[in-house]
């Protein structure tokens, strides 16, 4: 079993099949963790290679323990000590991943395309961990993961999305994923942070108490003010007054709701520090998929392919 593509670059490319596909695999290597087992051999002679532009803990660390775990050899660039700062492009720096013989290169871009554009230049299987505002699949893939392995499915699930969605190659990611499952995703932002398309996108818009009272599990974004051009909320304050997910908005909510952020989370801004720790959060479950559902990814990617 593999995924029949050369690449991960979103789940806008990927199909519901593919997405059960991976979610299914990652199962599987979640089952294989739970057991103890950190060592199985799927990756052996594989070479993977992350090259972050971006800050990154949760996502480039489970990349690099999932590779691990898998048997592959491991290599982090840090862009900041690299020849980036020396003027070398995006391509180049590709194209010398692929003069080391590199299997996998997975990439964090503050551009967003620039993974699509690595992808097309070198040999290396590319792996979009997060480019701009375009999308994080993996991501999106571990939150539908821990999704349904809660709720037991993905269709007719109510997922409704709080707060800076405009900015958000999560939420971006998630909406398409879950609507290729059969999820109904709901988003409740001030309007400057929405994206001007998002009706097209299959997602609905409602004010927050109405958002939040069926839902069957609410995400809470951070404010993403690294990628504000200028003031979009008075300030973040005023922003959690109206937005921030406390006891008294989940009060509204169903009692067996679940809570879920991608962090990094600001506790106190968009998400109260109490609930953020509740029995209903399960934001530390989905650190922990991340891993699996990032060893399904690499797994299903490289099995059975020549670079
Ligand atoms: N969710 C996420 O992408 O976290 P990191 O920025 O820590 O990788």
């Amino acid at each position: 079993m593999n995924l029949g593509r050369k690449d991960l670059l979103g789940l806008k490319e990927l199909d519901k099949e593919e997405i059960i596909k991976i979610l299914d695999v990652a199962a599987e290597m979640k089952k294989i963790l739970s057991q103890g087992v950190k060592r199985v051999p799927h990756l052996q002679n594989k070479s993977v290679v992350t090259l972050f532009y971006e800050n990154s803990t949760r996502t480039r660390m489970s990349f690099e323990l999932a590779g691990k775990f898998l048997s592959a050899s491991v290599s982090n660039i840090a862009v900041s000590n690299s020849s980036v700062q020396k003027g070398e492009s995006l391509i180049d720096t590709g194209k010398t991943l692929d003069a080391l013989m590199t299997d996998v290169v997975i990439i964090r871009h503050y551009c967003s395309g620039a993974p699509h554009l690595l992808a097309k230049n070198i040999k290396a299987r590319v792996i979009n961990a997060g480019d701009g505002m375009n999308e994080h699949p993996t991501q999106a893939l571990l939150d539908m993961f821990t999704m349904r392995e809660k709720v037991g499915h993905l269709k007719g699930l109510k997922v409704t999305i709080i707060g800076d969605i405009k900015h958000s190659r999560v939420a971006r990611s998630n909406i398409i994923g879950l609507n290729k499952l059969g999820a109904q995703v709901t988003l409740t932002a001030p309007k400057t942070l929405l994206p001007y398309d998002i009706e097209r996108m299959g997602a609905q818009v409602k004010p927050l108490n109405e958002a939040v009272k069926d839902a069957d599990v609410i995400m809470s974004l951070r404010m993403q003010m690294e990628r504000q051009l200028s003031g979009l909320i008075p300030s973040r304050k005023e922003y959690g007054r109206f937005y921030a997910l406390t006891e008294d908005v989940l009060n509204t909510a169903r009692k067996d709701v679940y809570i879920m952020h991608p962090g990094p989370m600001n506790r106190g801004i968009e998400l109260s520090s109490e609930l953020a720790d509740s029995p209903q959060s399960v934001i530390n479950e989905q650190v922990t998929n991340g891993v699996a559902v990032r060893m399904a990814v690499l797994f299903l990617l490289t099995r059975g392919g020549k670079r």
